[in-house]
């Protein structure tokens, strides 16, 4: 036990909420043995253990074993995820001695700084150039799906706004991607923009209101629900308000059962764009850690989600969501 398993290989037929964890009961071990697992993926450099201890009950394969080209033995350049410029992070993307999981932080913590950039300072040029960056990770998530997929597993809950812009614009990305593929129906790039930036207009509501540690009352209520008319603004005075990314922030808040806001809309009158955006932003915020309470673990928010608030959501989409995780 302490070793950190990596089941990705077995994405979708493992009975496991995360692909990646720290083993800490004999019952997971049995559980992986009832799975079928005859082998499985052991990061030792992040393990407790530097020996295969108990886990030997199952044949293991150390992480280096699954470097994609077992030839090339030099080592990757030590990018600074924190500085990258975007020609670098196309060089880190398509460098095979970087594995998935690798190339995931790279593009996580670039995301979370560019959008920590684009909120600090939500000028027309910052926008622009912030919706053009997401093009890029937008891109990326639509084409390389093991690196995606690790940008899943690898995000961060915090309390900052820039960080679940992030985390719902990734999540909710790969939600649209399952359901609309490569679709030229739908134009996922811009419809990323709006995922990435659907809080914008948060920008414009007293940051002493957002982080509040307890209920809004209802003045502070209604100077919350103006941001999905002020992130909406902000685009249009950056001339970059397309209809995805209007839909999105406009309607993000709004629920099923009709109880959203701003315009209390119900059912299919929100757009299938708002009804995903809307799953992913509740599940970051279950997750996320805030001053006022502790994270939730992913299983015991869709859990939760599926329990006490599924007339919010659009039950076809939710599934679909739940499958992510999975
Ligand atoms: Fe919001
Ligand atoms: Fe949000």
């Amino acid at each position: 036990m302490g070793h950190v398993v990596d089941l990705s290989n077995a994405w979708l037929d493992h009975p496991f909420l995360r692909s990646r964890f720290r083993v800490s009961s004999q019952e997971q071990i049995a559980k992986m043995r009832r799975h079928g697992m005859r082998q499985v993926l052991v990061d030792f450099d992040k393990s407790d253990v530097r020996q295969p201890g108990s886990i030997a009950e199952l044949a293991y394969v150390s992480h280096n074993d699954a470097t994609p080209d077992p030839k090339d033995q030099s080592p990757p350049p030590a990018w600074n995820p924190d500085n990258l410029v975007p020609q670098e992070l196309g060089a880190v993307l398509g460098d095979r001695r970087i594995s998935g999981e690798g190339k995931a932080r790279a593009v996580y913590r670039h995301s979370v700084k560019m959008m920590e950039r684009l909120l600090e300072a939500p000028t027309a040029e910052n926008i622009k150039a912030g919706k053009s960056a997401i093009f890029s990770v937008t891109d990326m998530i639509l084409t390389d799906d093991q690196t995606a997929s690790a940008l899943l597993r690898i995000t961060q809950h915090d309390f900052y706004t820039y960080t679940h812009s992030v985390n719902v614009g990734v999540s909710s990305l790969m939600l649209a991607k399952a359901l609309f593929g490569q679709s030229d129906a739908h134009n996922l790039h811009e419809l990323g923009a709006g995922f990435f930036l659907h809080d914008l207009g948060k920008v414009k509501v007293d940051p002493e209101i957002i982080n509040k540690p307890a209920k809004l009352t209802e003045e502070e209520m209604r100077r919350m629900r103006i941001h999905p008319y002020q992130g909406c603004k902000l685009l249009q005075g950056a001339d970059a308000l397309s209809e995805e990314c209007r839909v999105v922030v406009m309607e993000h808040h709004e629920l099923m059962d009709g109880n959203g806001y701003p315009r209390r809309l119900a059912g299919e009158e929100i757009h299938i764009y708002s009804r995903i955006c809307c799953i992913a932003d509740v599940f970051d915020a279950l997750t996320a850690e805030r001053s006022y309470k502790k994270a939730m673990a992913p299983f015991d928010a869709l859990t939760l989600m599926r329990d006490r608030m599924g007339a919010h959501f659009d039950r076809r989409l939710f599934g679909a969501f739940v499958r992510l995780y999975a």
